[in-house]
């Protein structure tokens, strides 16, 4: 497998705070990857900074062989990142078709499409999350877990070769969660790309991911196949405590 993604001695600071400090890693095409930590550790900042929803203020972020640190996250998206976030962020006055419509115009190698091409794939990304039936219901009248998908529908309309999760399960019921991890199962079946997937049930992550990435306090502590990171003392003592299996 190539390296798709490279993060060399990425550093982000708020004020004094430094919320990801040095951090290094790589991503191979076609992996799914964990990334886990406690709250606060910086999973969603290292996120930030892939997707150039925020600048790093030291190190370098590599898609492919491209340097994109200083990319902006429309051509980001061009070269094939694309992300969720942790709390939806809809276009609330936009139906759901639009929304995704959006996405598809927006996404590599769109440039010159047509509308009407543009509806009819955002449709068959609503129809694979399941949301068919509200295509023509305005963003801000969707339910959250709706809204969890249409984020999902609007990452995946941009043909992603990298897809950034930030926590399909959050704010959701079990029921709701179980039916958001399968469907990221499946997108991955579906369409192929890339994971990297921050979620905080071990059990979804250790069955998910091919390897898992764990950061504490912004730094890296451990980076391994699921058995060796669930078995590493750094990463017990720091996010999963001992006995953790008990509740998992
Ligand atoms: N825009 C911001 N301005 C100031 N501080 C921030 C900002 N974003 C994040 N932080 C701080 O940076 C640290 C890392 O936050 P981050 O959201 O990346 O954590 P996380 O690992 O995603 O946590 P969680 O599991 O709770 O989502 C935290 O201390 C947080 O308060
Ligand atoms: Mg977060």
């Amino acid at each position: 497998m190539s390296e798709l993604l490279k993060v060399s001695n990425v550093t982000k600071r708020f004020g004094g705070l430094v919320a990801v400090d040095n951090v290094s890693f790589s991503i191979r095409e076609g992996e799914t990857v964990g990334f886990i930590g406690p709250n606060g550790a910086g999973k969603s900042t290292v996120v930030n900074l892939l997707s150039g929803y925020l600048k790093v203020d030291a190190g370098e972020i590599e898609m492919d062989g491209t340097r994109i640190t200083k990319m902006k996250p429309y051509e980001r998206t061009r070269l094939g990142l694309s992300r969720t976030y942790q709390i939806p962020r809809p276009f609330p006055e936009l139906t759901a078709l639009m929304s995704v419509i959006t996405s598809v115009l927006c996404g590599k190698r769109r440039i010159n499409q047509s509308f009407e091409d543009a509806a009819v794939e955002a449709t068959q990304y609503l129809e694979f999350v399941g949301l068919f039936s509200k295509r023509n219901i305005l963003a801000r009248d969707l339910t959250f877990y709706e809204l969890r998908m249409l984020e999902l529908a609007r990452a995946l309309a941009t043909t992603p070769r990298l897809l950034l999760i930030d926590e399909v399960m959050a704010g959701l019921n079990p029921a709701e969660a179980k039916r958001a991890v399968d469907m990221v199962v499946r997108a991955k079946e579906q369409f192929g790309p890339t994971i990297f997937w921050i979620e905080h049930v071990m059990a979804i992550i250790v069955d998910a991911a091919e390897r898992i990435i764990a950061i504490n306090y912004g730094q890296m502590i451990a980076d391994g196949t699921p058995d060796e990171v669930i078995n590493n003392e750094a990463v017990i003592e720091a996010y999963l405590g001992k006995g953790w299996r008990e509740y998992a």
